[in-house]
């Protein structure tokens, strides 16, 4: 049995697979620990149970290996941009994230922001609701039809996939490209060939150094006038300031956004850009899921700490 450092409140039952191990946290108010209080609990813990709102770096990593006492990190996110995975590696610490068990889920989310976006649901109900909407007008609010359109994947794992699965019901055209080729119907090579092609660009990277504002003011200038990008992988894929002027000049039709690059932060430009349906990171955020994902985590710590090792071990590229 071990000791396990808790970061923040969990869905019920999350913490099930942990009966009978010592566990430490979450703050009672579930405030994130500082650095300092990561760093002090992982010189005492066999384990972190993390949020991708915890910074797991070197300085946190090298507390737990001082002591030898920190074994794993699983992180209940199938992202892990908040992990320095290389030092945990170099330094024998096992870092877990949830693969697979949210896919669906976000693919949802994607899809409810292309829909969104498309047909400018957030400006018209914010109308509606601040009592500016005086009356059905057969010219306003006009969108774009999102049955029928071209959609540009980037990124294509299970997340992207489980979006290009939505989209054939709409009747779409779906491309996608990604880092290495897939050899598969609709793959470009080219990130800059495929976004001039499509009237929907649907974000699905990881986040981390590689994709790193891979969508600049250079790309959204690539992108159709009359385009929607979606973005619900990482902030850090989309350059955030870039994108609100590209929204406030019309130079794209509109954005559906999950993510940002300075949660809880967002671009006070992209608050007021027009056009913009914005979601508070709720890209995985069912019932169902969360728990799922929460109890991967746990199971995953579980097993570590009972000498196994788990399906879900992430592996630094
Ligand atoms: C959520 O953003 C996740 O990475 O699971």
């Amino acid at each position: 049995m071990g000791r396990v450092l808790v970061t923040r409140r969990l869905p019920d039952g999350g913490l099930d697979p942990l009966a009978g191990h010592d566990l430490v946290g979450p703050n009672p108010d579930d405030a994130p620990y500082t650095p300092e209080e990561l760093c002090a609990n992982a010189r005492e813990c066999d384990a972190i149970v993390s949020l991708l709102t915890d910074r797991i770096d070197a300085g946190v990593l090298g507390a737990g290996a001082e002591t030898g006492r920190l074994r794993v990190v699983a992180n209940v996110a199938v992202g892990y941009d908040n992990i320095d995975v290389r030092t945990a590696a170099a330094l024998g610490i096992t870092v877990c994230n949830t693969p697979g068990v949210l896919d669906d889920t976000t693919a949802d989310t994607a899809f409810l922001l292309i829909l969104a976006a498309s047909r400018l649901a957030s400006t018209a109900e914010a109308d509606l609701r601040t009592g500016r909407w005086k009356g059905w007008s057969v010219t306003q609010y006009l969108g774009h039809d999102v049955h029928g359109a071209t959609l540009g994947l980037v990124g294509f794992g299970r997340i992207g996939r489980a979006v290009a699965r939505r989209a054939e019901g709409f009747g779409m055209r779906v491309f996608h490209h990604a880092r290495h080729p897939t050899n598969e119907p609709g793959y470009v090579g080219g990130l800059d060939e495929l976004l001039p092609e499509a009237d929907i660009v649907s974000l699905h990277t990881p986040g981390g150094p590689d994709t790193h504002h891979l969508i600049d003011a250079r790309r959204l200038a690539l992108m159709k006038p009359t385009a929607v990008l979606v973005n619900t992988a990482r902030g850090t894929v989309v350059d955030e300031r870039a994108l609100a002027e590209a929204l406030h000049r019309g130079r794209l039709f509109a954005a559906g956004i999950d993510v940002y690059e300075r949660e809880p932060e967002v671009d006070p430009r992209l608050l007021s850009a027009p056009r913009t349906v914005l979601l508070p990171h709720i890209g995985s955020a069912s019932q169902a899921t969360r728990t799922r994902m929460a109890t991967m985590a746990t199971t995953a710590v579980a097993t570590v700490l009972a000498g196994g090792t788990p399906p879900n071990v992430v592996t630094p590229t």
